[in-house]
């Protein structure tokens, strides 16, 4: 059975890249299999961990729940494009600061999200970081470290 492909014009990290793919390719298929940028984590492929999270137009987004072609003339972003002239993110410098990983597995996923959970103004009190993170699961049971680093980062990008 032959496959039918689409051309797919993805807009990553500041980058152009043209794609041929079937138009079923979820959009974490092809920034792992297809673009090599494997920052992105598939956990449980379901939408149910948040191992996933990018940003689409600054919102953060499933890419497994995502389709490729679906973000076509949108702006993407992942966990490889945060970083500002070799300096890492705030919330990135936070995470290592405040040792809010175990395995890490989870990590991109939990900063892309709370770099967005801060853009949301929903930073404000642990309770609140807790509510607007609570899509990102660890299996390590980092997360008193996670809201450290995500309340140390807000503080940050505040003064
Ligand atoms: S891999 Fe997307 S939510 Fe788990
Ligand atoms: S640090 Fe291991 S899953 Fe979160």
């Amino acid at each position: 059975m032959t496959k039918t492909t689409i051309p797919v014009h993805l807009d990553i990290n500041g980058h152009h890249h043209e794609l041929q793919l079937e138009p079923r390719v979820t959009l974490l298929d092809a920034l792992r299999d297809r673009l090599g940028l494997t920052g992105t984590k598939k956990g449980c492929d379901h939408g149910q961990c948040g191992a996933c999270t990018v940003h689409v137009d600054g919102e953060r987004v499933l890419a497994c729940l995502t389709l490729a072609a679906q973000v076509e003339g949108r702006t993407v972003t992942t966990i490889e494009g945060l970083a500002r002239e070799g300096e890492p993110h705030p919330v990135q410098a936070a995470f290592l600061e405040q040792d809010a990983f175990q395995c890490g597995y989870c990590t991109p996923g939990q900063i892309m999200s709370a770099v967005a959970c801060i853009r949301e103004g929903h930073a404000g009190s642990d309770d609140e970081i807790r509510e607007y993170m609570a899509g990102n699961l660890c299996r390590c049971g980092a997360y008193p470290h996670i809201v450290a680093a995500v309340r140390q980062a807000a503080l940050e990008v505040a003064s």
